[in-house]
Order: C-alpha cells, then sequence, then structure tokens
C-alpha cells in the first residue's frame, strides 16, 4: 500500500524539506512505498531551493535537498494525503485552518509525535537558531518512529 505524506513547516526552506529528503530516503531504504512532498504555510520563499546551510547540513548527512522547491500548502492536499504532518504547534494552528476550510481528508497532525523520546512537541526553527544539526537529528528521530507505525499497519507480505 502507498503512503502519501505531506511535511509542512513556515517557510518549506528549512525543517519540512529536510524531512521530506530524510524519510523518502529512509523509506526507499525499507521499500516502503510512498509519495512524500513538503510545503509551508507561509508563501515568502516559492519557488526557492532550501536555505543554503539547511542543504550543507543535510549534505554532510548524506541527503541531498538541493532539487526542492518550496510551495505554499493548499485546501486540496488534505485530500491528496494521507498524513499532514507539521513541525511546530504554530504551523499546527494555520494548518488546521485550512484543514477546516478543505471539509475533508485528514487533519494535521505534529510530526514530533513519532519521536516520544525527544521529549518536544515543536520542532525548533533553525531559520532563528541556527542549529541545523539540531534539525537534522529530530527529523532523523521522527522519521524513523514514522517508518516504524507505517510498518507496524501494513505487515510484511
Ligand atoms: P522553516 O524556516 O519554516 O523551517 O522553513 C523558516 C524559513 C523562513 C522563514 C521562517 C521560517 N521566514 O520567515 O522567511
Amino acid at each position: 500500500m502507498m503512503h502519501r505524506i505531506l511535511f509542512v513547516c513556515l517557510g518549506n526552506i528549512c525543517r519540512s524539506p529536510t524531512a521530506e529528503a530524510v524519510f523518502r530516503q529512509m523509506a526507499q531504504t525499507v521499500r516502503l512505498p510512498v509519495v512524500v512532498d513538503s510545503a509551508g504555510t507561509g508563501g515568502w520563499h516559492v519557488g526557492e531551493p532550501p536555505h543554503p546551510p539547511m542543504i550543507a547540513a543535510a549534505a554532510a548527512r548524506g541527503y541531498d535537498l538541493r532539487a526542492l522547491r518550496a510551495r505554499q500548502v493548499q485546501r486540496g492536499d488534505f485530500a491528496r494525503f494521507d498524513q499532514v504532518l507539521v513541525m511546530d504547534r504554530s504551523n499546527l494552528r494555520d494548518a488546521m485552518a485550512l484543514w477546516r476550510q478543505a471539509g475533508q481528508g485528514a487533519a494535521p497532525r505534529l510530526f514530533l509525535d513519532y519521536a516520544p523520546d525527544c521529549g518536544l512537541s515543536d520542532l525548533p526553527d533553525p531559520w532563528y537558531t541556527h542549529d541545523f544539526d539540531q534539525t537534522l537529528d529530530l527529523v532523523e528521530a521522527a522519521s524513523r518512529g514514522l517508518i516504524a507505525a507505517l510498518r507496524a499497519a501494513q505487515p510484511p507480505q
């Protein structure tokens, strides 16, 4: 079964494109069929590649973010994706408002719910903290949790 996952942050140039690339690569490694995308609640960076220091930090761990381009989340995304996973509670408020307008589809949820051991609900925004390695640490932990949850829901055939 194909799993369709959309990651959402504020700008779609730091956290959610990182989640898109990390989760896509991990899913590929375990041969989990996925469609993955990312988007921002804000539209300031539409069409731009990820933030250069985010690209560099991800590249150091073997993730290639260079081909990704920012887009803004839209109402239709809630019908197109099985899960819409947001990076912090501010994203959650914004995405919930859009989800209510959409009137259908999966309600947005916090990505870090898949990393209960990290003790955080909000993935800190490296646009402000400049801690791009923390972004990668948390995205990797939550991606592992999400992979485990999807595999548990779909036993091997
Ligand atoms: P992101 O980080 O939401 O992780 O992509 C941000 C990037 C840009 C801005 C805010 C957050 N901005 O205000 O331009």
